[in-house]
């Protein structure tokens, strides 16, 4: 039997590929290459080597296709979807609503559908810790109130209710929900990473860019927050022990969990500054900075509370800041576009 990876030649996905293959597991993968490569199908095969990679099979097209849906699980054992692919840019998704929610949105019933009619019934979906808006306080719990601010968030809380109400129609569904933190590093190869197209938003990928001189200096979006120095504080997560996050919910769908929803994240906040600082280290202090005001919309303090994903699938976050940054140094150097 299989696992689908939709978007699996992405960031997360590429990492998870490379999890299951290596655990044994056969992994059919549809991407429709909109924000990644087809090296990284070649990567994935050189990281796992030629014994596991004969067990990943990759079809290039697009979620939203019901015809290359009913392809793959036609030709392919499916017993199991991890659905990662989607649109994520928060800003991008101000400007670009409709693509926002015709991409995310139609993909899920598209695929949703699909499982039905091969009676598929086992599903991990890529939520985020976006669903948690402002929240009313540290660390962030899985029963916290939810709410979005912006058609990407929108777009995660309206496929978690779909969820939500497939499963009270039917509880023979098993269905994870992964609210991720911030997943930071790559490979420990170099080969697979995050590697945005053009000038990134998201820190690790923008100080990364700095570091090599890509880039001339890091904005640090406001330095007076309620926080420890003043910048912003997140919970970064190793993109790996992110991507075993997903082993662990595949089993735990095998015990008919019913739905269920876990925080991927440490447990631990570092500030923006932590990570300039720890990065630096890696790097020999080649991040500049500057001060910068507040980037609107941002939220001073978020973290996890990641205890449920411990006690009821066996999984907690292995790697530290540090590895996070040299991991990610390592690829920038090895990998990224010119
Ligand atoms: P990514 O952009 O690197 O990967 C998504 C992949 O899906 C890409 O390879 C893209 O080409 C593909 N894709 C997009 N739309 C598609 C479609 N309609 N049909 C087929 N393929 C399609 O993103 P990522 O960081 O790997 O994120 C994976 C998932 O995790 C996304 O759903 C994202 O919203 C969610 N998530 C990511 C983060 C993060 O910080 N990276 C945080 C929380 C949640
Ligand atoms: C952002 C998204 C979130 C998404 C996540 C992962 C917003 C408001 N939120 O989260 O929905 O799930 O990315 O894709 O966009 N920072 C700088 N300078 C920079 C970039 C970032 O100082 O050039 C700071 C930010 O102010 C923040 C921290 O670094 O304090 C992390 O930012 P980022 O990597 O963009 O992630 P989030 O804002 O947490």
């Amino acid at each position: 039997m299989s696992v689908l990876l939709t978007g699996g030649l992405g960031y997360i996905g590429s990492h998870t590929a490379v999890e299951l293959l290596e655990d044994g597991k056969q992994v059919v993968v549809i991407d429709n290459l909109s924000n990644s490569n087809i090296d990284v199908a070649d990567k994935i095969k050189k990281i796992v080597g030629s014994r596991c990679a004969e067990n990943l099979k990759v079809y290039i097209g697009d979620v939203r296709d019901k015809k290359i849906l009913d392809k793959i699980f036609t030709e392919e054992h499916i017993d199991s979807v991890i659905h990662f692919a989607g649109l994520k840019a928060v800003g991008e998704s101000v400007q670009k609503p409709v693509e926002y929610y015709d991409n995310n949105l139609t993909s899920t019933l598209v695929l949703l559908n699909t499982m039905k009619h091969f009676n598929v019934k086992n599903f991990v979906f890529s939520s985020s810790a976006t669903v948690y808006g402002r929240a009313k306080s540290m660390p962030i719990y899985e029963d916290f109130e939810i709410g979005a601010t912006n058609p990407y968030g929108q777009t995660k809380l309206f496929i978690e209710q779909i969820l939500k109400d497939l499963y009270l129609s039917d509880n023979s569904y098993n269905i994870a929900i992964l609210r991720y933190f911030n997943p930071i590093g790559a490979h420990d190869s170099g080969l697979i990473g995050e590697d945005p197209n053009g000038i990134p938003n998201n820190l690790m990928p923008y100080i990364s860019k700095v570091a090599t001189g890509k880039l001339e200096c890091l904005s640090v979006f406001g330095n007076d927050y309620d926080t420890h120095d003043g910048t912003g504080v997140r919970d970064y997560i190793h993109v790996v022990d992110l991507a075993k996050g997903h082993l662990k919910a595949l089993n735990k769908l095998k015990t008919n969990c019913g739905l269920k929803i876990y925080n991927l994240g440490t447990g631990v906040g570092y500030s923006v500054l932590d990570i300039v600082n720890a990065y630096n280290k890696v790097c020999g202090g080649k991040v500049k900075y500057k001060i910068a005001p507040r980037r609107p919309g941002d939220i001073d303090i978020c973290y996890a509370n990641a205890d449920k994903a411990y006690k009821e699938m066996g999984w907690k976050a292995e790697r530290d800041l540090e590895d996070m940054c040299k991991t990610s140094w390592n690829f920038e150097n090895k990998n990224t576009k010119r």
